[in-house]
Formats: structure tokens, C-alpha cells, sequence
């Protein structure tokens, strides 16, 4: 069985250093995943992989389908699940090509399938999602980055928008206000469907760009794709020293 289930996002559809066992063709009754499962060995440890925006980049947030992305990871056993996010920095500290391991989200999506709990019920259920992420998960991230050298923001509160496109800087003062630090546009239903089914889920994100009305210039995939590239150098590190404390 995986000791850790990692979803990779933009920047993130192969994880280098993985030794690929087997790939998992799973059917769910949400529907497909992003992709087939990578199930291999990284570092020593068993885990099994997912391309959220599947393995060309080809799905956008808004059309991930979480729910069969959760069920079909959780469905080999795992108890830990780790994301790996694409941010716009907001607050200053959360700067390109950085890490960051946020505490708190706001979900600003809006119609995306975002629960098990409805149909066919026997009984209506409310999970608990004061503290939207695993704590356990987060020390482990915490302290891995710290063996890895690596300067991470070590929480965070994480504004999920619904994209594709980006916001605009009203909107991002508006978040601002709101208390985010962090926006990127898969977050949620992520979490919330993680705590659902009592998965121990934490956010690596990874600064891509300062977000809109924060920066000095436009935009450009160009300065995103960079900033990710050292980003998720920085994330294979981190992940090294992750799967040791396992
Ligand atoms: N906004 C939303 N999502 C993002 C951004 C952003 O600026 N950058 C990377 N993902």
C-alpha cells in the first residue's frame, strides 16, 4: 500500500526521481480521473501520483474532476495526500518561485461538483472543516523544508478562485481584504472533498506570479513557467526529505 498519495499540479505532471512501478487505469463512480494512477517508489518510499490538469496539461481547473480524482487515490489505501498548487503570490512575503504550506482557504469557485454527500442518502452529514487542512501533514512539510534549507511561508490562507482566466486587481484587493494570501484555482473542492473522505490533506503551493495589481508588469505564461520551473526544483527537494519523515 502508498504511504503518500501526490497530486501534481500546473508545472508538476511527472515527479522526477520517481521509479514507475505500474500505471492504474481507474474507473470511479464520479466518473474518470485526470489520468491513470502512477504508482512507483520516490526515495525509497511507496507512492502513488496524479497529474490534476491530467498528463499533457489539458483540463482546466474549473473541469478537474476532483471528486473521481480523490476517490479513485484514496481507493489504493492511502491516508495522505499531498497537493502541489500553482499560486499568484498576494501579501508580499509570497513571492515568485516560493513555497508556501497554507493553514486557511476561502473558496470563491462556484458550480463545481463539490461533495460526496448528496443523492442517494440515508442521512445528511455536515463535516467539520474549521481547520481545512491536515495539521499533521503541514508539521511534516514544515519541518521538511526546513531539512531541505528551503525558505517556505509556513501558513498561509489560500483564496480559491474559479479561473481559467486570472482576476483582476480589484478582485485581488478584495481577497486581500478578505484576509488571503495566496490565490490559485484548484484548491477547492479539493480540500473540502479530501476532508470528506477523512483523507489527511495538506497544499505544497508554489508561487507562480505576484497576483494581479501586485506586480509592476502584465502577466505572461512566459514569467509564470519560469518562476514554477525553480519553484518545483525546489519542491523535488522538498519532497526528498518529505518521504524520509514518512
Ligand atoms: N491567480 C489564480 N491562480 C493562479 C495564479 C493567479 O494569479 N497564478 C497561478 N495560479
Amino acid at each position: 500500500m502508498p504511504d503518500l498519495a501526490i497530486i501534481g499540479g500546473t508545472g508538476l505532471t511527472r515527479l522526477s526521481g520517481l521509479e514507475i512501478a505500474r500505471r492504474e487505469v481507474v474507473q470511479t463512480p464520479y466518473g474518470e480521473p485526470s489520468g491513470p494512477l502512477t504508482h512507483g517508489v520516490l526515495f525509497g518510499r511507496e507512492v502513488v501520483f496524479l497529474a490534476r490538469h491530467g498528463y499533457g496539461h489539458t483540463i482546466p481547473p474549473h473541469q478537474v474532476n476532483y471528486r473521481a480524482n480523490l476517490w479513485a487515490l484514496k481507493r489504493t489505501g492511502i491516508t495522505r495526500l499531498l497537493a502541489v498548487a500553482a499560486v499568484g503570490g498576494i501579501t508580499p512575503d509570497y513571492a515568485p518561485a516560493g513555497l508556501a504550506f497554507p493553514d486557511q482557504i476561502i473558496d470563491y469557485t462556484w458550480s463545481r461538483a463539490h461533495t460526496y454527500f448528496e443523492g442517494d442518502l440515508t442521512h445528511v452529514t455536515h463535516v467539520d472543516f474549521t481547520q481545512p487542512y491536515c495539521e499533521e501533514l503541514r508539521a511534516l512539510l514544515i519541518q521538511a523544508a526546513k531539512d531541505a534549507g528551503i525558505e517556505a511561508c509556513p501558513r498561509g490562507t489560500y483564496g480559491a478562485t474559479q479561473g481559467p482566466r486570472l482576476e483582476t486587481a480589484a478582485e485581488i484587493d478584495r481577497l486581500e481584504r478578505d484576509g488571503c494570501d495566496m490565490v490559485g484555482m484548484t484548491g477547492m473542492p479539493e480540500a473540502a472533498l479530501a476532508r470528506e473522505l477523512e483523507l489527511c490533506y495538506a497544499t505544497c503551493a508554489v508561487v507562480a506570479n505576484r497576483a494581479a495589481g501586485r506586480g509592476t508588469a502584465q502577466i505572461t505564461m512566459r514569467d509564470i513557467e519560469t518562476h514554477l520551473t525553480e519553484g518545483m526544483a525546489k519542491v523535488g527537494e522538498l519532497l526528498r526529505h518529505l518521504v524520509q519523515r514518512l
